[in-house]
Protein backbone atom coordinates (compact mmCIF):
# COMPACT_ATOMS: atom_id res chain seq x y z
CA UNK A 1 0.00 0.00 0.00
CA UNK A 2 0.71 4.00 -0.07
CA UNK A 3 0.68 5.49 2.92
CA UNK A 4 -0.75 8.59 3.32
CA UNK A 5 0.20 11.55 5.59
CA UNK A 6 -1.92 14.99 4.98
CA UNK A 7 -0.79 17.72 7.22
CA UNK A 8 -2.74 21.00 7.23
CA UNK A 9 -0.54 23.51 7.69
CA UNK A 10 -2.88 26.20 8.50
CA UNK A 11 -4.20 24.26 11.36
CA UNK A 12 -2.93 25.31 14.27
CA UNK A 13 -3.32 22.73 17.35
CA UNK A 14 -1.12 24.87 20.38
CA UNK A 15 2.56 24.68 21.13
CA UNK A 16 4.62 21.68 21.47
CA UNK A 17 6.31 22.40 24.72
CA UNK A 18 10.44 22.08 24.42
CA UNK A 19 10.25 20.51 28.02
CA UNK A 20 8.41 17.35 25.78
CA UNK A 21 12.63 17.04 24.71
CA UNK A 22 13.79 16.91 28.03
CA UNK A 23 16.22 14.37 29.85
CA UNK A 24 16.56 12.77 33.62
CA UNK A 25 19.78 11.83 35.19
CA UNK A 26 20.30 10.35 38.56
CA UNK A 27 22.38 8.81 40.52
CA UNK A 28 22.80 5.52 39.25
CA UNK A 29 25.67 3.16 38.25
CA UNK A 30 27.89 5.51 36.18
CA UNK A 31 25.33 7.95 34.95
CA UNK A 32 26.77 10.86 37.18
CA UNK A 33 30.26 9.93 37.98
CA UNK A 34 32.14 9.23 34.76
CA UNK A 35 29.42 9.99 32.82
CA UNK A 36 29.37 13.59 33.65
CA UNK A 37 31.41 14.19 37.04
CA UNK A 38 35.02 13.36 36.46
CA UNK A 39 36.38 15.99 38.69
CA UNK A 40 38.45 18.99 38.46
CA UNK A 41 41.69 17.11 38.52
CA UNK A 42 40.77 14.57 36.07
CA UNK A 43 42.77 13.80 32.95
CA UNK A 44 39.96 13.84 31.18
CA UNK A 45 39.74 16.83 29.68
CA UNK A 46 36.88 18.98 31.96
CA UNK A 47 35.37 22.30 32.91
CA UNK A 48 35.03 22.74 36.23
CA UNK A 49 35.12 19.18 37.43
CA UNK A 50 32.09 18.31 34.43
CA UNK A 51 33.87 16.33 31.49
CA UNK A 52 34.25 18.23 28.18
CA UNK A 53 33.37 15.52 25.41
CA UNK A 54 29.95 14.87 27.26
CA UNK A 55 29.16 18.95 27.92
CA UNK A 56 29.53 19.49 23.98
CA UNK A 57 26.76 16.28 22.70
CA UNK A 58 24.56 17.92 25.13
CA UNK A 59 24.86 21.36 24.10
CA UNK A 60 24.70 19.99 20.74
CA UNK A 61 20.77 18.32 20.94
CA UNK A 62 19.55 21.44 23.11
CA UNK A 63 18.17 19.56 26.62
CA UNK A 64 15.77 22.15 27.74
CA UNK A 65 15.49 20.17 30.94
CA UNK A 66 17.44 17.92 33.11
CA UNK A 67 15.86 16.08 35.94
CA UNK A 68 18.00 15.21 38.78
CA UNK A 69 19.20 13.55 41.54
CA UNK A 70 16.22 10.71 41.12
CA UNK A 71 14.52 8.43 40.63
CA UNK A 72 14.51 6.21 43.63
CA UNK A 73 17.70 8.18 44.84
CA UNK A 74 15.51 11.61 45.43
CA UNK A 75 13.93 9.61 47.79
CA UNK A 76 17.16 8.87 50.03
CA UNK A 77 18.87 11.66 48.79
CA UNK A 78 19.71 14.23 51.72
CA UNK A 79 20.62 17.32 49.68
CA UNK A 80 22.79 18.90 52.65
CA UNK A 81 25.03 16.71 52.68
CA UNK A 82 26.03 17.31 49.06
CA UNK A 83 27.28 20.84 49.68
CA UNK A 84 30.15 22.56 51.02
CA UNK A 85 33.82 21.85 50.64
CA UNK A 86 33.65 18.45 48.59
CA UNK A 87 36.89 16.39 50.81
CA UNK A 88 33.99 17.22 54.13
CA UNK A 89 31.09 15.97 52.13
CA UNK A 90 29.34 13.23 54.06
CA UNK A 91 29.34 9.91 52.05
CA UNK A 92 26.26 7.46 51.88
CA UNK A 93 25.20 3.82 50.53
CA UNK A 94 23.53 4.16 47.64
CA UNK A 95 21.12 0.92 48.56
CA UNK A 96 18.94 1.31 46.00
CA UNK A 97 21.77 0.98 42.70
CA UNK A 98 24.67 -1.53 43.65
CA UNK A 99 25.48 -0.19 47.02
CA UNK A 100 27.90 1.76 45.91
CA UNK A 101 29.52 4.00 48.04
CA UNK A 102 28.20 7.92 47.03
CA UNK A 103 30.88 10.51 47.61
CA UNK A 104 27.96 13.15 47.52
CA UNK A 105 30.63 15.11 45.02
CA UNK A 106 28.21 16.06 42.47
CA UNK A 107 25.12 17.90 44.51
CA UNK A 108 23.19 20.80 44.64
CA UNK A 109 26.28 23.28 43.25
CA UNK A 110 27.66 20.95 40.88
CA UNK A 111 24.35 19.85 39.09
CA UNK A 112 22.76 23.51 38.52
CA UNK A 113 26.24 24.53 37.57
CA UNK A 114 25.95 21.60 34.77
CA UNK A 115 22.08 22.93 33.62
CA UNK A 116 24.30 26.55 33.07
CA UNK A 117 26.81 25.32 30.78
CA UNK A 118 24.70 22.92 28.97
CA UNK A 119 22.10 25.86 29.00
CA UNK A 120 19.28 23.68 30.30
CA UNK A 121 16.48 24.34 33.42
CA UNK A 122 16.96 22.42 36.13
CA UNK A 123 14.19 19.88 37.33
CA UNK A 124 14.84 18.78 40.84
CA UNK A 125 13.00 16.17 42.65
CA UNK A 126 12.88 16.57 46.36
CA UNK A 127 12.52 13.56 49.33
CA UNK A 128 9.26 12.89 50.57
CA UNK A 129 9.98 9.00 51.64
CA UNK A 130 12.84 9.66 54.16
CA UNK A 131 13.00 13.50 54.35
CA UNK A 132 11.32 15.98 56.27
CA UNK A 133 9.24 18.86 55.74
CA UNK A 134 11.90 20.94 56.85
CA UNK A 135 14.49 19.64 54.82
CA UNK A 136 12.42 20.29 51.36
CA UNK A 137 11.22 23.77 52.35
CA UNK A 138 15.12 24.90 53.20
CA UNK A 139 16.10 23.44 50.18
CA UNK A 140 14.35 25.94 48.13
CA UNK A 141 15.43 28.88 50.32
CA UNK A 142 18.70 27.79 49.72
CA UNK A 143 18.52 28.04 45.92
CA UNK A 144 16.20 30.80 45.56
CA UNK A 145 15.36 32.92 48.56
CA UNK A 146 17.79 36.36 47.27
CA UNK A 147 19.60 38.24 50.50
CA UNK A 148 19.30 37.58 54.08
CA UNK A 149 17.99 33.95 55.39
CA UNK A 150 19.73 31.30 57.18
CA UNK A 151 19.72 29.05 53.88
CA UNK A 152 21.01 31.72 51.75
CA UNK A 153 23.83 32.59 53.84
CA UNK A 154 24.99 29.01 53.71
CA UNK A 155 24.67 29.53 49.68
CA UNK A 156 26.59 32.50 49.92
CA UNK A 157 29.65 31.02 52.02
CA UNK A 158 29.26 28.01 50.24
CA UNK A 159 30.66 29.92 47.22
CA UNK A 160 27.23 31.01 45.35
CA UNK A 161 25.66 34.31 46.12
CA UNK A 162 22.97 34.96 43.59
CA UNK A 163 20.27 32.60 43.93
CA UNK A 164 19.59 30.55 41.03
CA UNK A 165 16.49 30.11 39.27
CA UNK A 166 14.63 26.67 39.97
CA UNK A 167 11.46 26.22 38.31
CA UNK A 168 10.41 22.78 38.13
CA UNK A 169 10.42 20.84 41.49
CA UNK A 170 9.12 17.23 42.00
CA UNK A 171 7.48 16.88 45.60
CA UNK A 172 8.65 12.84 45.75
CA UNK A 173 8.90 10.17 42.74
CA UNK A 174 7.37 6.66 42.49
CA UNK A 175 5.84 6.92 46.50
CA UNK A 176 3.80 4.03 45.90
CA UNK A 177 6.99 1.83 45.42
CA UNK A 178 10.50 3.02 46.06
CA UNK A 179 9.30 6.06 47.24
CA UNK A 180 7.55 5.11 50.32
CA UNK A 181 5.06 2.66 49.16
CA UNK A 182 2.57 4.83 50.36
CA UNK A 183 -1.33 4.72 49.04
CA UNK A 184 -2.64 7.51 46.78
CA UNK A 185 -4.49 9.28 49.70
CA UNK A 186 -1.95 9.56 52.22
CA UNK A 187 0.21 10.66 49.44
CA UNK A 188 -2.36 13.01 48.22
CA UNK A 189 -2.19 14.15 52.09
CA UNK A 190 1.40 14.54 52.08
CA UNK A 191 2.29 16.16 48.45
CA UNK A 192 -0.31 19.07 50.16
CA UNK A 193 1.54 19.39 53.52
CA UNK A 194 5.14 19.32 51.39
CA UNK A 195 4.08 21.76 48.82
CA UNK A 196 2.75 24.12 51.11
CA UNK A 197 6.20 25.43 52.53
CA UNK A 198 7.87 25.01 49.14
CA UNK A 199 7.64 29.02 49.10
CA UNK A 200 7.91 31.13 45.95
CA UNK A 201 10.74 33.53 47.04
CA UNK A 202 12.41 36.74 45.78
CA UNK A 203 10.33 36.50 42.27
CA UNK A 204 11.10 32.84 41.51
CA UNK A 205 7.86 30.82 40.49
CA UNK A 206 8.14 27.19 41.43
CA UNK A 207 6.03 24.71 39.22
CA UNK A 208 5.19 21.83 41.37
CA UNK A 209 5.24 18.26 40.17
CA UNK A 210 3.56 15.54 42.17
CA UNK A 211 4.89 11.99 41.80
CA UNK A 212 2.24 10.18 39.96
CA UNK A 213 1.25 6.79 38.90
CA UNK A 214 3.25 4.09 36.64
CA UNK A 215 1.67 2.26 33.33
CA UNK A 216 -1.72 1.76 34.32
CA UNK A 217 -2.38 2.83 37.63
CA UNK A 218 -5.33 4.65 36.87
CA UNK A 219 -6.25 4.76 40.58
CA UNK A 220 -3.32 6.63 41.37
CA UNK A 221 -4.01 10.00 39.06
CA UNK A 222 -7.72 9.77 39.75
CA UNK A 223 -7.52 10.12 43.68
CA UNK A 224 -4.34 12.33 43.32
CA UNK A 225 -6.62 14.76 40.72
CA UNK A 226 -9.38 14.17 43.32
CA UNK A 227 -7.62 15.56 46.42
CA UNK A 228 -4.72 17.93 45.17
CA UNK A 229 -5.64 19.23 41.91
CA UNK A 230 -5.26 22.79 42.88
CA UNK A 231 -1.98 22.54 43.93
CA UNK A 232 -0.51 20.78 41.36
CA UNK A 233 1.06 22.49 38.39
CA UNK A 234 1.86 18.98 36.91
CA UNK A 235 1.57 15.28 37.61
CA UNK A 236 3.75 12.50 36.61
CA UNK A 237 3.55 9.76 34.61
CA UNK A 238 6.07 6.68 34.51
CA UNK A 239 6.31 4.32 31.23
CA UNK A 240 9.16 1.92 30.52
CA UNK A 241 9.14 -0.24 27.53
CA UNK A 242 10.21 -3.44 28.52
CA UNK A 243 9.79 -6.74 26.12
CA UNK A 244 10.11 -9.54 27.90
CA UNK A 245 7.06 -11.08 30.24
CA UNK A 246 9.05 -11.08 33.08
CA UNK A 247 11.03 -8.87 35.32
CA UNK A 248 14.45 -11.15 35.67
CA UNK A 249 14.31 -11.75 31.70
CA UNK A 250 13.47 -8.24 29.88
CA UNK A 251 15.41 -9.31 26.78
CA UNK A 252 18.75 -8.09 25.32
CA UNK A 253 19.55 -4.75 24.49
CA UNK A 254 21.52 -5.96 21.35
CA UNK A 255 20.74 -9.51 20.83
CA UNK A 256 16.86 -9.79 19.67
CA UNK A 257 14.62 -12.34 17.64
CA UNK A 258 12.02 -10.09 14.93
CA UNK A 259 9.24 -11.36 18.07
CA UNK A 260 11.54 -8.79 20.44
CA UNK A 261 11.41 -6.13 17.76
CA UNK A 262 7.93 -6.34 17.39
CA UNK A 263 7.13 -6.67 20.74
CA UNK A 264 8.55 -3.92 21.51
CA UNK A 265 7.39 -1.41 18.96
CA UNK A 266 3.83 -2.63 20.21
CA UNK A 267 4.50 -1.75 23.71
CA UNK A 268 6.47 1.61 22.97
CA UNK A 269 2.88 2.62 21.32
CA UNK A 270 1.02 1.65 24.54
CA UNK A 271 1.86 5.06 25.74
CA UNK A 272 -0.47 6.76 23.55
CA UNK A 273 -3.44 5.10 25.44
CA UNK A 274 -2.08 5.60 28.41
CA UNK A 275 -1.84 8.99 28.04
CA UNK A 276 -5.62 9.71 26.57
CA UNK A 277 -7.12 7.44 29.94
CA UNK A 278 -4.97 9.01 32.11
CA UNK A 279 -5.42 12.25 30.25
CA UNK A 280 -9.46 11.51 30.68
CA UNK A 281 -9.30 11.46 34.18
CA UNK A 282 -7.04 14.40 34.79
CA UNK A 283 -9.94 16.22 32.39
CA UNK A 284 -12.60 15.42 34.65
CA UNK A 285 -10.89 17.26 37.68
CA UNK A 286 -8.98 19.61 35.24
CA UNK A 287 -11.04 20.51 31.70
CA UNK A 288 -8.84 23.52 31.21
CA UNK A 289 -5.77 21.50 30.93
CA UNK A 290 -3.70 23.38 33.65
CA UNK A 291 -2.33 20.68 35.30
CA UNK A 292 0.18 19.46 32.62
CA UNK A 293 1.12 15.62 32.48
CA UNK A 294 4.71 15.33 33.17
CA UNK A 295 6.39 11.77 31.92
CA UNK A 296 9.52 11.92 33.77
CA UNK A 297 10.49 8.65 33.40
CA UNK A 298 10.30 6.99 30.13
CA UNK A 299 12.39 4.79 27.51
CA UNK A 300 13.12 0.99 27.11
CA UNK A 301 14.29 -1.17 29.79
CA UNK A 302 16.75 -4.57 28.67
CA UNK A 303 18.60 -7.18 31.07
CA UNK A 304 22.06 -5.23 31.47
CA UNK A 305 24.96 -5.93 29.35
CA UNK A 306 26.89 -8.84 30.31
CA UNK A 307 29.60 -8.90 32.93
CA UNK A 308 27.85 -5.52 34.21
CA UNK A 309 27.10 -4.45 37.45
CA UNK A 310 23.43 -5.62 37.98
CA UNK A 311 22.67 -2.24 39.92
CA UNK A 312 23.70 -0.37 37.49
CA UNK A 313 21.51 -0.64 34.54
CA UNK A 314 24.03 0.12 31.79
CA UNK A 315 22.32 -1.20 28.15
CA UNK A 316 23.56 -0.88 24.88
CA UNK A 317 21.09 0.71 22.28
CA UNK A 318 20.29 0.05 18.79
CA UNK A 319 18.07 1.35 15.85
CA UNK A 320 15.27 -0.07 17.66
CA UNK A 321 15.98 2.40 20.54
CA UNK A 322 16.27 4.89 18.08
CA UNK A 323 12.26 3.72 16.58
CA UNK A 324 11.07 3.46 19.96
CA UNK A 325 12.81 7.29 20.74
CA UNK A 326 11.15 8.72 17.62
CA UNK A 327 7.47 7.28 17.98
CA UNK A 328 7.34 8.23 21.51
CA UNK A 329 8.60 11.89 20.21
CA UNK A 330 5.69 11.92 18.22
CA UNK A 331 3.13 10.57 20.28
CA UNK A 332 4.38 13.22 23.29
CA UNK A 333 4.07 15.91 19.99
CA UNK A 334 0.54 14.75 19.21
CA UNK A 335 -0.55 15.17 22.78
CA UNK A 336 1.38 18.66 23.79
CA UNK A 337 -2.09 19.57 24.60
CA UNK A 338 -1.67 17.52 27.89
CA UNK A 339 1.96 16.11 28.17
CA UNK A 340 4.06 19.45 29.00
CA UNK A 341 6.92 18.10 29.93
CA UNK A 342 9.01 14.11 28.65
CA UNK A 343 12.32 13.08 30.90
CA UNK A 344 13.78 9.78 28.99
CA UNK A 345 15.59 7.82 31.21
CA UNK A 346 18.57 8.28 31.30
CA UNK A 347 20.85 10.86 29.73
CA UNK A 348 24.48 8.84 29.77
CA UNK A 349 25.37 5.29 30.62
CA UNK A 350 22.17 4.19 32.34
CA UNK A 351 18.70 2.35 30.40
CA UNK A 352 18.14 4.67 27.14
CA UNK A 353 21.14 6.77 26.67
CA UNK A 354 21.98 9.49 24.76
CA UNK A 355 25.31 8.95 25.24
CA UNK A 356 28.19 5.78 26.38
CA UNK A 357 31.41 6.00 28.05
CA UNK A 358 34.33 4.16 28.83
CA UNK A 359 36.85 6.03 31.01
CA UNK A 360 38.13 8.90 28.32
CA UNK A 361 36.04 7.55 26.02
CA UNK A 362 32.77 8.65 24.71
CA UNK A 363 29.82 7.43 21.76
CA UNK A 364 26.49 8.75 20.74
CA UNK A 365 23.97 5.83 20.45
CA UNK A 366 21.20 6.02 17.76
CA UNK A 367 18.58 7.63 20.27
CA UNK A 368 21.09 10.64 21.06
CA UNK A 369 20.68 11.35 17.10
CA UNK A 370 16.66 11.00 17.03
CA UNK A 371 16.91 13.86 19.81
CA UNK A 372 19.21 16.09 17.63
CA UNK A 373 17.01 15.45 14.55
CA UNK A 374 14.06 16.05 16.45
CA UNK A 375 15.11 18.82 18.38
CA UNK A 376 13.20 21.65 15.80
CA UNK A 377 10.02 20.71 17.09
CA UNK A 378 11.01 22.05 20.14
CA UNK A 379 8.69 24.97 20.79
CA UNK A 380 6.92 25.02 17.69
CA UNK A 381 3.29 25.16 16.71
CA UNK A 382 1.52 21.74 16.35
CA UNK A 383 -0.11 21.34 13.27
CA UNK A 384 -3.02 19.20 12.38
CA UNK A 385 -1.40 15.58 10.64
CA UNK A 386 -3.98 12.93 9.34
CA UNK A 387 -2.42 9.74 8.71
CA UNK A 388 -3.38 6.17 6.62
CA UNK A 389 -1.23 3.34 7.28
CA UNK A 390 -0.65 -0.31 7.27
CA UNK A 391 -1.02 -1.93 10.65
CA UNK A 392 1.46 -4.98 11.35
CA UNK A 393 -0.37 -7.87 13.18
CA UNK A 394 1.67 -9.20 15.65
CA UNK A 395 0.90 -12.17 17.97
CA UNK A 396 -3.34 -11.35 18.99
CA UNK A 397 -2.03 -7.59 18.61
CA UNK A 398 -1.42 -5.41 16.23
CA UNK A 399 0.65 -1.85 15.85
CA UNK A 400 0.73 0.94 13.02
CA UNK A 401 3.73 0.83 10.68
CA UNK A 402 4.31 4.66 10.18
CA UNK A 403 4.25 7.34 12.99
CA UNK A 404 4.64 10.77 12.57
CA UNK A 405 3.76 14.11 13.40
CA UNK A 406 4.09 17.50 12.07
CA UNK A 407 4.91 21.67 13.26
CA UNK A 408 5.79 24.54 12.24
CA UNK A 409 8.85 26.09 13.78
CA UNK A 410 9.18 30.07 14.97
CA UNK A 411 11.44 30.49 11.62
CA UNK A 412 8.07 29.77 9.93
CA UNK A 413 9.49 26.24 8.82
CA UNK A 414 7.60 23.00 8.44
CA UNK A 415 8.55 20.26 10.47
CA UNK A 416 7.58 16.60 9.68
CA UNK A 417 9.17 13.31 11.42
CA UNK A 418 8.22 9.86 10.13
CA UNK A 419 9.47 6.79 11.38
CA UNK A 420 9.21 3.71 9.84
CA UNK A 421 8.40 0.58 12.44
CA UNK A 422 8.88 -2.35 10.21
CA UNK A 423 12.57 -4.11 10.50
CA UNK A 424 11.75 -5.32 7.34
CA UNK A 425 9.70 -3.27 4.49
CA UNK A 426 10.14 -0.49 3.34
CA UNK A 427 7.59 1.99 2.89
CA UNK A 428 6.15 4.16 -0.34
CA UNK A 429 4.22 7.04 1.45
CA UNK A 430 2.73 9.67 0.16
CA UNK A 431 3.17 13.52 1.81
CA UNK A 432 0.19 15.84 1.45
CA UNK A 433 0.19 19.43 2.68
CA UNK A 434 -2.82 21.45 2.69
CA UNK A 435 -2.90 25.20 2.93
CA UNK A 436 0.87 26.41 1.58
CA UNK A 437 3.01 25.65 -1.56
CA UNK A 438 6.88 25.05 -0.65
CA UNK A 439 10.57 25.89 -2.06
CA UNK A 440 12.51 23.74 -0.57
CA UNK A 441 12.86 20.75 1.11
CA UNK A 442 15.27 19.22 2.98
CA UNK A 443 15.65 15.75 4.70
CA UNK A 444 17.82 13.57 6.92
CA UNK A 445 17.62 9.85 7.78
CA UNK A 446 18.68 7.33 10.32
CA UNK A 447 18.35 4.03 9.53
CA UNK A 448 20.62 0.50 9.62
CA UNK A 449 20.88 -2.15 7.80
CA UNK A 450 20.36 -4.78 10.59
CA UNK A 451 17.73 -4.61 13.12
CA UNK A 452 20.18 -4.49 16.09
CA UNK A 453 23.28 -2.12 14.63
CA UNK A 454 24.45 0.06 17.46
CA UNK A 455 27.79 1.98 17.67
CA UNK A 456 30.63 0.74 19.72
CA UNK A 457 33.60 2.21 21.19
CA UNK A 458 35.27 0.63 18.39
CA UNK A 459 32.87 1.64 15.64
CA UNK A 460 30.88 4.59 16.67
CA UNK A 461 29.87 5.61 13.53
CA UNK A 462 27.60 2.30 12.32
CA UNK A 463 24.70 4.33 12.98
CA UNK A 464 24.65 8.16 12.31
CA UNK A 465 21.99 10.57 10.41
CA UNK A 466 22.62 11.06 6.42
CA UNK A 467 21.00 13.36 4.01
CA UNK A 468 17.47 11.86 2.66
CA UNK A 469 16.96 12.87 -0.72
CA UNK A 470 14.40 9.73 -1.90
CA UNK A 471 12.01 12.48 -2.13
CA UNK A 472 10.01 12.92 -5.42
CA UNK A 473 7.40 15.79 -6.54
CA UNK A 474 4.19 14.03 -7.02
CA UNK A 475 0.23 15.21 -7.59
CA UNK A 476 -0.31 17.48 -4.70
CA UNK A 477 2.90 16.29 -2.46
CA UNK A 478 5.86 14.53 -2.30
CA UNK A 479 6.49 10.85 -2.59
CA UNK A 480 8.91 9.19 -0.24
CA UNK A 481 10.62 6.16 -0.24
CA UNK A 482 11.19 5.21 3.90
CA UNK A 483 13.62 2.09 4.13
CA UNK A 484 13.05 -0.20 6.80
CA UNK A 485 13.37 0.72 10.36
CA UNK A 486 14.00 4.48 9.55
CA UNK A 487 13.51 7.69 11.09
CA UNK A 488 13.50 10.93 8.84
CA UNK A 489 12.91 14.55 9.49
CA UNK A 490 11.56 16.60 6.69
CA UNK A 491 12.10 20.71 6.93
CA UNK A 492 10.21 22.74 4.24
CA UNK A 493 10.69 26.13 3.40
CA UNK A 494 6.89 28.23 2.55
CA UNK A 495 7.48 29.99 -0.70
O1 LIG B 1 15.17 4.99 35.97
C1 LIG B 1 15.41 3.97 36.88
C2 LIG B 1 14.39 3.89 37.99
O2 LIG B 1 13.15 3.54 37.45
C3 LIG B 1 14.11 5.17 38.74
O3 LIG B 1 15.01 5.42 39.75
C4 LIG B 1 12.75 4.91 39.30
O4 LIG B 1 12.00 6.09 39.49
C5 LIG B 1 12.10 3.97 38.29
O5 LIG B 1 11.52 2.88 38.89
Amino acid sequence: MVHKVIVETDIKQGKINKNIYGHFAEHLGRGIYEGIWVGEDSSIPNTRGIRNDVLDALKAIEIPVLRWPGGCFADEYHWKNGVGTREHRKRMVNTHWGGVTESNHFGTHEFLMLCELVGAEPYICGNVGSGTVQEMSEWIEYLTLNGESPMANWRAENGRYEPWQVTNFGVGNENWGCGGNMRPEYYADLYKQFQTYIRDYSGNKLYKIAGGASDDNFHWTDVLMREAAPHLDGLSLHYYTIPGEHWHAKGSATDFSEDEWNTTMEKALLIEELIEKHGTIMDKYDPEKRVGMIIDEWGTWFDVEPGSNPGFLYQQNTIRDALVAGASLNIFNSHCDRVQMANIAQTINVLQAMVLTEREKMILTPTYHVFNMFKVHQDADKLALHLETETIRHKEKSFRQISASASQAQDGRINISLCNLDHQRQAKLHLDFRGAQFSEVTGRILTAESKNAHNTFEEPENVHPEAFNDITNGDNGLELQLPAMSIVVLRLKET
